[in-house]
């Protein structure tokens, strides 16, 4: 029982769950702006698109904070949120952090769209393509040192990726010729 609930299991589900929803953004965001998409069905992907980065921030931050509680490593603050500062698997862990601190900037940047310009909210947006491969090289590279079949989720849910990002490239250029 007490291994189902150890804070490395807790931390790993919540960061799982944080993956899981940072790929729902992914391709809910990729999916809205597909062109010749009806706006009700833009309207909900905007919804769930919005909401995905947000859960799966607050997933990210509770992820990374149990593992304060953790006796095995012992954690300070300072591992967990500063970049190049953990000892305990140096690159892995700043790859989480940095994606962390994108994820959040996205956020953000979108909250303040109207203050910042569309141009700038634009360029800081594509931006997301780093942070969600800072999270899959961040999660591949503890779930390759645990030797876990979790392997096979990430690459699904990449190969997902780019098979939307070609469909969603190949669909404008068919429509851009048809004008
Ligand atoms: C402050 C930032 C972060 C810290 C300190 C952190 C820390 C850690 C640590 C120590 C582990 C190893 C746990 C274990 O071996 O059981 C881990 C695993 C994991 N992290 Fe993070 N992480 C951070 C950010 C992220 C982000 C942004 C994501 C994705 C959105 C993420 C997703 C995952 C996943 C999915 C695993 C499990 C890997 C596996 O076993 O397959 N983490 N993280």
């Amino acid at each position: 029982m007490s291994e189902i609930l150890s804070v490395w299991t807790t931390s790993r589900a919540l960061g799982l769950s944080a993956y899981l929803l940072f790929f729902l953004s992914m391709a809910t965001g990729m999916m809205q702006s597909m062109k010749g998409l009806l706006p009700k069905y833009r309207a909900a992907l905007h919804v769930t698109h919005q909401s995905a980065s947000w859960f799966a921030w607050i997933f990210t931050l509770a992820h990374a904070w149990v593992l304060i509680y953790d006796s095995y490593v012992g954690f300070t603050l300072q591992d967990l949120f500063i970049p190049f500062y953990s000892k305990y698997e140096t690159w892995a862990m700043t790859a989480g952090i940095l994606g962390f601190y994108l994820m959040l900037i996205l956020i953000l940047s979108t909250d303040l769209m109207k203050k910042i310009g569309k141009k700038w909210w634009r360029s800081i947006h594509s931006l997301s393509f780093l942070g969600f491969a800072l999270s899959l090289g961040h999660g591949l590279l503890f779930s390759a040192k645990a030797g876990t079949p979790v392997n096979n989720l990430y690459v699904l849910t990449f190969s997902i990726l780019i098979v939307m990002g070609l469909y969603r490239y190949f669909h404008a250029k068919r429509l851009a010729n048809q004008k």
